[in-house]
């Protein structure tokens, strides 16, 4: 495996996002986002108590940051914006010293020639929009996200040529609305300690609600900027490769039921124009609707799909409902993390991630398939060792180097039968505020010591520096 291994112009990066990195979260003029709520009330929820106050403070110490993918010879950068920076109540009057941030972080990679890549949401919905019209739930977001956009797209889109609108969108509807895990953390009341919604409809409505802001945000930057700016835009889907346990038919149905509940609920309606036959089947007249416009609006709108590929799981059929109503008993999903006592791969910290490297294949040559082969970006892949592991022993992850020897190798090989792959960004640079794990979850090819803030390269970011070493002409 070397740089040469991968076609020419396939881009190499490392993934961040606004609120898990940036810290001074209530400073400098940043508006509360719905996390910031969230683990205010809720302070336990967070392993440790952690905040993410301070994270790893790159608000001030971008530029060690980009020193650091730059000596270590990454193509480009994909971070997040933080909608409450740079309008803290969400719409109308900005905070020019957010917009600042921002301008001297992209100006900085530029100047350093990595290549900015932004996405416009991390799960971070000014707290404003909530308290103002129930946020995702409301058909209002679709406009102040498209306008909120579309100031991105004419501040810094002189610089910023790949745009992406939200990320994972399907975790914001699935755990902010189904199960409760995430912010605003709204499930049905059985799930117990979330705030009242009903987990039958509403995640299906914030479904549609985020694939019409998606789509009203690309609509304007094609309109009026992409080409002027010559850039290009899309979203980022979180994706794990589901394989039947079985070759029964009904182990089948699970695996595939499993892809639709997951990918096709989003990559369907921008694909074909509509949600899969068995999502509509399933949630019956519980799903939303496209009209014909929203049709036209949604199909087609990107130019590049990211996916987030981590783990694999086996699928089988099972009998028994899981006793609240919601998104994941229409799913119906039952796991099986093992095979006839075989685990699928080993464990990484977090409990749901296996290393499996045979899944990033499949999920690849699964897309190409069954969605026309679009341009992907692999957005997300990593793994995670827990917080507590000594320094410097935390340096010589091992395990992390195999897990990206291991999917990149996949990666090319599907990349070799066709699959229209072109670029890949390692989660993540720095050890960072892992949502409900906080600090005890190490993602990082780069140790930070959470006390001084200092950073360290752990033997995965060598590893990245070999592999992405360019030869001289
Ligand atoms: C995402 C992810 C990241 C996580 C990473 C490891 O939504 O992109 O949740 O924010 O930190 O996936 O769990």
């Amino acid at each position: 495996l070397s740089r040469e291994t991968f076609p020419k112009g396939f881009v190499f990066g490392t993934a961040t996002s606004a609120y898990q990195v940036e810290g001074m979260a209530s400073k400098e003029g940043r508006g509360p986002s719905i996390w910031d709520d969230f683990i205010k009330r809720n302070p336990e929820v967070i392993a440790n108590n952690g905040t993410a106050e301070v994270s790893v403070d790159q608000y001030h110490r971008y530029k060690e940051d980009i020193d650091i993918m730059s000596s270590f010879n990454f193509d480009a950068y994909r971070f997040s914006i933080s909608w409450s920076r740079i309008f803290p109540n969400g719409t109308g009057e900005v905070n020019w010293k957010g917009v600042e941030y921002y301008n001297k972080l992209i100006d900085s990679l530029v100047q350093r020639g990595i290549i900015p890549y932004a996405n416009l949401y991390h799960y971070d919905l000014p707290l404003a929009l909530e308290l103002r019209y129930n946020g995702l739930l409301s058909r209002n977001v679709v406009k102040d996200f498209a306008d909120y956009a579309e100031f991105c797209f004419k501040t810094f889109g002189d610089r910023v040529k790949n745009w992406m609108t939200f990320n994972e969108p399907r975790v914001v509807s699935a755990l902010g609305y189904d199960n409760g895990f995430f912010a605003p953390a709204r499930c049905s009341k059985e799930y117990g300690n979330c705030t009242a919604g009903n987990s039958g409809t509403e995640p299906y409505i914030v479904t549609h609600n985020l694939l019409l802001s998606h789509a009203a945000a690309v609509r304007r930057y094609r309109l009026k900027y992409q080409q002027k700016q010559k850039g290009r835009i899309g979203i980022l889907l979180d994706f794990v490769w589901y394989e039947n346990l079985t070759r029964s038919r009904e182990d089948n149905y699970a695996a595939q039921r499993s892809r639709d509940f997951h990918l096709g609920w989003f990559l369907d309606p921008l694909v074909y124009g509509k949600y899969p036959k068995t999502i509509e089947e399933i949630v019956g007249n519980r799903l939303p609707k496209f009209t014909q416009k929203e049709v036209i609006l949604v199909k087609g709108s990107f130019d590049f799909i990211g996916i987030n590929q981590y783990t694999t799981y086996y699928m089988f059929h099972q009998l028994n409902k899981p006793k609240v109503p919601g998104y994941q008993q229409d799913w119906n999903a039952g796991f099986a993390y093992a095979k006839n006592g075989i685990p699928v791969g080993p464990r990484a910290y977090s409990y749901w991630l296996y290393d499996v490297p045979w899944g990033m294949y499949k999920t690849l040559t699964y897309i190409k398939e069954r969605y026309g082969n679009p341009t992907v970006v692999v957005s997300e892949n990593g793994m995670d060792y827990p917080g507590n592991v000594t320094f410097p022993k935390a340096l010589y992850d091992t395990k992390r180097v195999n897990f990206y020897k291991g999917y990149l190798t996949q990666l090319k090989k599907a990349v070799d039968d066709g699959a229209n792959v072109v670029g890949y960004f390692a989660w993540s640079l720095l050890d960072n505020f892992e949502w409900r794990l906080g600090y005890t979850s190490r993602f990082g090819i780069v140790y930070v010591d959470y006390k001084t803030l200092k950073r360290t390269p752990k033997l995965s970011a060598y590893w990245f520096k070999k592999l992405l070493t360019k030869k001289k002409q």
